[in-house]
């Protein structure tokens, strides 16, 4: 079976997005452990800057917020308008240190940066 970058976007951008939305808590308590296992591959030093591309419902963007602290920088981009919309009321709601900025995918360009990639 193959499937197309084109296909999985049109989903996650529409019926998959809302989907993983109604049911985000479900699901990210299901992948935590993969997101935890990344997070601490990735020893996050305060100050950094990062990136979390496919954030969701922004779970794992606020963890990083709280890694790289106040002086740090996260930004979590989502295909999902549906998503996106959903991180910056949860990051209002749960103030994190840092105070990560969500974009959507389509509004972002590759850059050059200093980052490192997870
Ligand atoms: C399996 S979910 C994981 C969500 C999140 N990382 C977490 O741990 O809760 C995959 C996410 O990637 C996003 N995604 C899929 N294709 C994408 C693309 N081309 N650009 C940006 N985000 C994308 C989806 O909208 C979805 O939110």
């Amino acid at each position: 079976m193959t499937v197309s970058i084109e296909s999985q976007e049109q989903h996650w951008a529409g019926e998959g997005g809302d989907r993983w939305l109604a049911y985000h808590q479900f699901f990210e308590q299901m992948i935590d452990p993969i997101g935890q296992s990344l997070i601490e591959k990735a020893q996050l030093r305060e100050n950094e800057n990062c990136i979390d591309i496919g954030c969701g419902a922004g779970v794992t963007t606020i963890q990083l917020a709280q890694a790289v602290g106040k002086n740090g920088s996260v930004i979590g981009v989502d295909i999902s308008q549906a998503l996106i919309q959903a991180c910056r009321a949860r990051a209002v709601t749960r103030r994190p240190v840092g105070g990560p900025i969500f974009h959507s995918a389509e509004s972002l360009t590759a850059g050059s940066g200093n980052g490192r990639g997870l």
